[in-house]
């Protein structure tokens, strides 16, 4: 019967997706609570891939109903996109249900997005372009319209005017650029609503409908902790909470609700887009990890890049999120790796420093303090019990949770469901 929250430890794409997937079996309800379709999670079924953006990885479960909450912001194209390919490769999206409290992407949204990318240059911040920063600003700036707008024609048509009146000035005065036609837009987004309006509710009430029955729910953070505006690299961050808070906020439910906090975290370090990364490999080692571990966005193809292991991050995410049980991914993509480093502390300026910084200045000078490791040097993919990992393996698994102080309760050896190893089951039925 738990309310369980999982996010991301690193700067995101660390298998959360694979995770949801598997802990979906169990679940009676997996709800996104933050984010869009900035995220990508790669699912992987009896060899087939799935690659979802803004629904739930739970809905490749049959069972279990998937909620996009609140927090979450909709870009409708795409949310009838990917319902077209879920539903296009057999999967049933009937379980489907969308807040009404949603905040809608719309196309100015995107566009200034690239137009703000552009216009930093240098000091972009390497975002996916999907228009995330723009609606987040709209929303806290109380210009932003809901899902709940989009039902009423009247409303809408305001909202939309209101906007536009506005963005449009800004596009033709700063970007000199042209703007937005009302009429082309208004009509585009009514017409998804025949697709929609069955899924639109208000989730808050199912999601409580579904705790006070006992069942098992699954909060699903998108992006990593660092990528946090509050706890991230700021400025180099996504313009959500991906932190394990935000589930409540983002679900509407209280933190009396939440039993667990599970943080993904990936055996190895990498980032995509710009900014400070103390252990990234530049070398051909970074470039092994990343052919290995097939390390190219899911969302812009982007190369991700690549470092060891960092655990000042992984204690500062165990203690931002609350963890008390760590899900570790991809610790296949080590296997032929004759030494292998892990980050216990930072050198900033011959200072050791043990807790992550606020200043990305410190950051982009912090030296990582490695601990060494020897390799397996074994195939770890077929393992499917803790018991079946060569010794060197769980030597290094033990070290991260010590290091962190929080158990390892999943293991993942591949990205298929059944590469999966667990050590404490999360959900009981
Ligand atoms: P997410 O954004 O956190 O859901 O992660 P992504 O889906 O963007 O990136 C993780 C990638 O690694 C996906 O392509 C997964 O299929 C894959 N993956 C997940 N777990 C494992 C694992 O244990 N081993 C390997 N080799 N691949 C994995
Ligand atoms: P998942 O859920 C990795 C990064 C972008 C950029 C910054 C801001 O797959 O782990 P945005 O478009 O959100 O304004 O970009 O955040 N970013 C991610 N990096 N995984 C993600 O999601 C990400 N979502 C956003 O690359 O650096
Ligand atoms: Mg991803």
């Amino acid at each position: 019967m738990p309310a369980v929250v999982l996010i991301g430890s690193q700067w995101g794409d660390e298998g959360k997706g694979k995770i949801t997937d598997y802990l979906a079996e169990k679940a009676d309800v997996v709800v996104r609570y933050q984010g869009g379709n900035n995220a990508g999670h790669t699912v992987v079924v009896d060899n087939q891939e799935f690659k979802l953006h803004l629904i739930p990885s739970g809905i490749l479960y049959p069972g279990s109903t998937c909620i996009i909450g609140n927090g979450v912001v909709i870009d409708p194209q795409v949310l009838v996109e990917e319902l077209e390919y879920l539903e296009k490769r057999g999967i049933c999206t009937d379980s489907l249900k969308l807040s009404l409290r949603a905040h809608l992407i719309m196309p100015y949204h995107i566009r200034l997005d690239e137009l703000e990318e552009e216009r930093k240059g240098v000091n972009k911040i390497g975002t996916t372009r999907r228009g995330i920063g723009p609606a987040y600003m709209d929303k806290a700036a109380r210009i932003g319209i809901r899902l709940v707008d989009l039902l009423d024609e009247e409303e809408f048509a305001e909202r939309l005017k209101r906007n536009l009146d506005e963005k449009n000035n800004l596009f033709n005065k700063i970007y000199e650029t042209e703007g937005f036609e009302f009429t082309e837009i208004f009509e585009r987004y009514r017409g998804y609503l025949p697709k929609m309006r069955k899924y639109i509710t208000d989730t808050s009430v199912i999601i409580h409908q579904f705790l006070s029955e006992k069942k098992n729910v699954l909060f699903e953070g998108a992006q990593g902790t660092l990528l946090d505006m509050d706890h991230g690299t700021y400025p180099y961050v996504t313009s959500s909470h991906p932190v394990a808070g935000a589930a409540c906020i983002g679900a509407g439910v209280g933190p009396s609700e939440i039993n667990k906090t599970i943080g993904v975290v990936k055996s190895y370090t990498t980032r995509v887009g710009e900014g400070p990364f103390p252990t990234e490999l530049l070398d051909e080692q970074g470039d092994f990890i990343r052919r290995q571990g097939h390390e190219f966005g899911t969302t812009t193809g982007r190369p991700r890049r690549c470092g060891w292991l960092d655990v000042v991050i992984l204690r500062y995410a165990a203690r931002i999120n609350g963890l008390n049980s760590i899900a570790i991914t991809k610790l296949d993509v080590l296997d032929n790796i004759e030494r292998i480093k892990i980050c216990t502390a930072y050198d900033y300026r011959g200072e050791v420093l043990t807790e992550f910084p606020a200043s990305l200045k410190v950051l982009a000078e912090c030296k990582p303090i490695y601990e060494e490791f020897e390799g397996w040097m074994a195939d770890t993919t077929t393992a499917r019990c803790y018991e079946d990992l060569p010794p060197k393996a769980k030597m290094y698994l033990e070290r991260i949770s010590g290091l962190i102080k929080v158990p390892a309760s999943i293991i993942a050896v591949g990205p298929k469901r059944e590469q999966t190893i667990i050590r404490e089951a999360i959900f009981t039925r």
